[in-house]
């Protein structure tokens, strides 16, 4: 049985062999770790698939700025490929953004393939006009949570330590659990 859990510190460098095999030894040259740069992850919304002592998937999430808001980077998102196909990735996905909705944040943003992520409610960001830079626009997806309107047209910015924005969640919006799946 798998299991959906918040990562251990001792599961750090499990995760970090996963994320090579999922995304390549150079991964960290992607434009979407220039955001993650000197930014500490989202603990809170971070999950590990484990089946017994073995972490077989994860999904980490930073947070960004998109003009005075805090919003979510989602991703890595990765399942060890043995274990692909049997719902891991669906569930990581649903139970993080689920937590994430929980704590208040209103807009979640990725860069990937809009054949998965379409599944999990996101759109293309390019008629919100929602940009990031040195990106492929149309790899760059988005979803709101819950009931939170449209996101405000711009152009995504690091959430540097320096930032005037935080990076902790934002006041919770008045949308309920079930508001969620849309
Ligand atoms: C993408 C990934 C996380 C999916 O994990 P998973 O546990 O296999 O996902 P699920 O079991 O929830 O969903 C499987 C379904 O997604 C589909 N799928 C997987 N990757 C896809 C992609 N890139 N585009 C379209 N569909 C995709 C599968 O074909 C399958 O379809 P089906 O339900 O019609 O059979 C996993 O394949 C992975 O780690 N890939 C390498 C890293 C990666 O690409 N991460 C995502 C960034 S875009």
């Amino acid at each position: 049985m798998v299991a959906i859990l918040p990562p251990t510190t001792a599961q750090a460098p499990v995760v970090e062999q996963l994320l090579d095999h999922g995304f390549g030894p150079n991964r960290q040259n992607k434009t979407s770790y220039r955001f993650r740069d000197g930014v500490a992850p989202i603990q809170s919304l971070a999950r590990v698939a484990v089946s017994g002592e073995a972490v077989v998937g994860t999904i980490q999430y930073w947070p960004m700025r998109l003009g005075r808001e805090s919003v979510l980077l989602l991703g890595p998102l990765a399942v060890w490929i043995g274990w692909a196909n049997q719902g891991i990735g669906g569930a990581l996905m649903a139970t993080s953004l689920s937590a994430a909705l929980t704590e208040g944040w209103q807009h979640v943003f990725l860069v990937g393939d809009l054949a998965y992520y379409t599944r999990f409610g996101f759109e293309p960001s390019s008629p919100w006009g929602v940009t990031m830079a040195d990106e492929q626009q149309h790899r760059l997806l988005g979803r709101c949570l819950g009931d939170a309107p449209p996101p405000q047209p711009g152009e995504l910015q690091p959430m540097r330590a320096n930032s005037a924005a935080t990076a902790s969640a934002p006041a919770p919006a008045s949308v309920t659990t079930s508001a969620f799946f849309k």
